[in-house]
């Protein structure tokens, strides 16, 4: 069927690319109809990873079995880390990961078959050893052999021990786990839908990943996250705040952490995230960021009626925990990979190539030249 209206909308602002069962945004953010309030408060992120991917909550044998499984595929194959070794150390994070995903495929025994049981077996390993594969660069680009997986440490103790070499503290491994579970799914956000574009051609789950890995990395996506910490790097102290952020209006500056395309009142991920950076700033010396973040948000609000979004907390939570910056973006992969699983699954359970069309604005018909006859 033809689009009667042939309407344009830059962006595609407002269009509605497809349906999904996922997640909804309408009356508050919900993965397959539970609030992330909810799922922030009452669960854990293996058991929204187990929602999202295999679409209900886990009974207890079959979160059980669920989490042995992740635990078995943490390892990765001993052909990553040569070849991360092998690597300029100012590689990007995300690229490298980009990478290790793809050596990934090569070794993954469903790899290019696009049956239901095989992509979730395969979004169940992908889950389990990107983690490894963040951790393993990280401590290969400083210098230090990485960690191996633990199989008796949950998904997020696990990837701060991998990341550190040592057990993290309850209130780390807890505020990473609730970000993570924020992080999880968004509808048809960039990536994903990078992701189910890739998915509709009849490409398999590592493939699609590989595409939204590339799109989740720009500063406008998930790389935010990275940048809104350099914001208030560059901020330095509550008392600069206000001029900072009022210069930044007349230099028509870009705030990272700030706006949403869909989310132009309130982002309730970041409502829940800032809560929790407020109860731990004080134990982690973090109360001057609290209060410079608090500020810059309250001019952006009066000023722009712009609202932070998820990154403008996580990137202060994740510092707040010791984590380096350049890992915040892999963080938010080692948690979106359940969400594009879920679309990849969901786009071959229904498939339809998607392939819009595009007003043409180009010169118009033109007689070929031979190179030898142009001016
Ligand atoms: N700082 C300053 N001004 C902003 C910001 C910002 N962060 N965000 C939007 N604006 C301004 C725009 O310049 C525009 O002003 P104008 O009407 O005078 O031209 C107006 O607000 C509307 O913004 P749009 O660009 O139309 O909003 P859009 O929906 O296209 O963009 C986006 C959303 C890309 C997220 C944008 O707000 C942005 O670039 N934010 C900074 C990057 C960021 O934080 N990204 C993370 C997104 S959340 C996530 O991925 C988890």
């Amino acid at each position: 069927m033809t689009n009667p209206t042939e309407q344009y909308y830059p962006g595609l602002e407002g269009v509605i690319a497809g349906e999904t069962a996922i997640s909804t945004i309408a009356g508050g953010l919900q993965y397959r109809g539970y609030s992330i309030q909810d799922l922030a408060e009452k669960s854990t992120f293996e058991e929204v990873a187990y929602l999202l991917i295999h679409g209900n909550l886990p009974s207890e044998s079959e979160f059980a079995s669920f989490k042995s499984r992740l635990a078995d595929s943490r390892e990765v194959p001993e052909s990553v880390y040569t070849l991360f070794r092998s690597l300029p150390t100012d590689a990007n994070a995300m690229d490298v990961l980009r990478t290790g995903v793809s050596i990934l495929a090569h070794h993954d025994a469903d790899t290019g078959s696009i049956e239901l049981a095989a992509s979730v077996r395969k979004a169940e390993r992908l889950l389990a050893a990107i983690p490894t594969l963040v951790t393993a660069w990280s401590r290969i680009k400083s210098g230090n052999d990485p960690v191996a997986p633990r199989s008796d440490l949950d998904f997020s103790a696990n990837l701060l021990n991998m990341l550190h070499g040592s057990e993290p503290a309850e209130v780390e491994r807890h505020a990473l786990d609730v970000s993570l579970i924020l992080y999880a799914e968004h509808e048809y956000n960039a990536s994903s839908f990078t992701a189910r574009v890739a998915a509709s051609t009849l490409t398999d789950l590592h493939g699609a990943v590989v595409a939204a890995i590339a799109a989740l990395k720009g500063p406008l996506h998930g790389g935010a996250n990275e940048k809104a910490v350099e914001v208030l790097l560059e901020v330095g102290s509550k008392d600069n705040a206000e001029a900072w952020i009022r210069n930044a209006f007349k230099t028509k500056r870009l705030v990272m952490g700030f706006g949403h395309r869909v989310y132009k009142e309130e982002d309730p991920r970041a409502t829940i995230l800032k809560r929790f950076c407020m109860e731990i700033a004080p134990e982690r010396d973090a109360t001057e960021w609290e209060d410079m973040a608090d500020i810059i948000e309250k001019v952006m609000w009066d000023e722009k009626h712009l609202p932070p979004n998820m990154d403008w907390p996580a990137g202060r939570l994740y510092r707040m925990i010791g984590l380096e910056t350049e890992i915040y973006t892999p963080l938010f992969v080692a948690s979106r990979i359940t969400g594009w699983a879920a679309h990849v699954i969901e786009q071959q359970s229904a498939n339809r190539l998607i392939r819009p069309r595009a007003t043409y604005v180009g010169p118009a018909a033109q007689s070929y030249v031979p190179i030898t006859e142009r001016e």
